[in-house]
């Protein structure tokens, strides 16, 4: 077992000190890289490139190689292999997003889904976490991830993304019972895909509900977040000797934080939308945060970035508990550069708040 040699980021997941604020980015791995649009053109495309180990491995450390202010790995793939394990058939077609050949639709579907097994049905994932962790060596920590079961369902009900959310939203007010079947199928999925990559080697995992912020708040918790609390309950939650992190991220849920708090989970992911000092007002005693400025600040020149870094840093205030990161993914048309800037200025600027 290699030791960890930054372990910043699991520290401030755990609100213990840290010398300055971890800083991570969602879609790191991805086509703001020319390196990473040369990797993926090797591998023919975006899906043979999660299923290629080496391949994997190789854009998962492209941006730790690119900055080396990065404190931590996030697994390359897509919250979308489950359902593909699940027998959907996940395809992307080039500038629509991702698409399934077939879709769930009624209470048989449902029915018929089998739970995939993490080993023998999505080995590809396992043996790129294990690659991943070898080839890291203990530079920093390695993040899984899954989709969460609300935010799966929709793909699966919808065959792909939606504005509207229109299949999904009907199915869970016309037939309740069955969107439970199939969250409840999907959630124990995801326990078993988490807990297989944190056997092979994720020191933390994220749960990304990235269209729990579309539901009502009553449907947001009998929907979403009993779900994702049932996962965080079959957690392996102690692996190699340490706690391993989970963090939830409900895109649009700054309304529902006490609750996500109570979940179990150590850490909220928040959005831009809220206030992280507000925030951490509400469930900083309970839950450390991570986040949140708006990815569209990348498009700014560094000065302006730099600005909105300080900002937000002094809006969580002194103390550890807070792990940098954007409100949501990193868009194509950002500028390498000004990502750079964008960690640089974390670590500059953060160290005041950990004396
Ligand atoms: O954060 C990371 O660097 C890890 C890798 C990662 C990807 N997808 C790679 C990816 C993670 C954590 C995801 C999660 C994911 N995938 C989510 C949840 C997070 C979120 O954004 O809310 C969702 C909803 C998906 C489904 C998905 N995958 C969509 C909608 C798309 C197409 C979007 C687009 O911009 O075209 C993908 C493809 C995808 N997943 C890409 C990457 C790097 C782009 C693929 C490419 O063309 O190379």
């Amino acid at each position: 077992m290699t030791v960890l040699k930054n372990d910043r980021f699991l520290r401030a997941l755990l609100k213990q000190p840290v010398d300055v604020t971890p800083v991570w980015m969602m879609r790191q791995a991805g086509r703001y890289l020319p390196e990473y649009r040369a990797t993926r053109a090797k591998a023919g495309d975006f899906m043979s490139l999660c299923m290629n180990p080496e391949l994997a491995c190789e854009v998962t450390l492209q941006p730790l190689d690119r900055y080396p202010q990065l404190d931590a790995a996030i697994l390359f793939s897509d919250i979308l292999t489950v359902p593909d394990a699940m027998g959907l058939g996940l395809y992307f077609e080039t500038g629509e997003g991702p698409r399934f050949r077939k879709v769930v639709s009624s209470p048989a579907d449902i029915e018929a889904l089998p739970v995939p097994d993490p080993e023998r049905d999505l080995g590809y994932v396992m043996a790129a976490v294990r690659t991943i962790r070898r080839e890291l060596n203990g530079r920093v920590p390695l993040i899984g991830f899954s989709g969460s079961p609300w935010t799966l369902a929709t793909y699966m009900v919808e065959g792909g993304s939606s504005k509207d959310f229109r299949k999904s939203k009907a199915m869970l007010y016309d037939n309740p019972q069955a969107m439970h079947a199939l969250l409840d199928k999907l959630a124990r999925a995801v326990t078993a895909y988490l807990n297989g990559q944190i056997l092979a080697g994720a020191q933390a995992v994220q749960i990304f509900d990235s269209w729990g912020g579309s539901l009502s708040s009553a449907a947001y918790q009998e929907f979403s977040l009993a779900y994702m609390k049932r996962i965080v309950d079959g957690l392996i939650r102690e692996h190699e000797g340490r706690r391993v992190p989970v963090i939830l991220f409900t895109k649009g849920g700054g309304l529902w934080l006490e609750a996500m708090a109570g979940s179990g989970a150590e850490a909220l992911g928040l959005d831009w939308t809220c206030d992280i000092g507000d925030a951490r007002a509400r469930v900083g005693g309970k839950v450390a945060l991570q986040g949140n400025m708006d990815p569209s600040v990348l498009y700014a020149n560094p000065a302006a970035i730099r600005a909105e870094v300080a900002r937000i840093l002094a809006r969580y205030g002194a103390g550890s508990g807070h792990v940098f990161n954007l409100g949501h993914g990193i868009t194509p048309e950002v500028d390498p550069a000004h990502a750079g800037a964008f960690f640089e200025a974390v670590h500059e600027l953060s160290a005041q708040y950990h004396r």
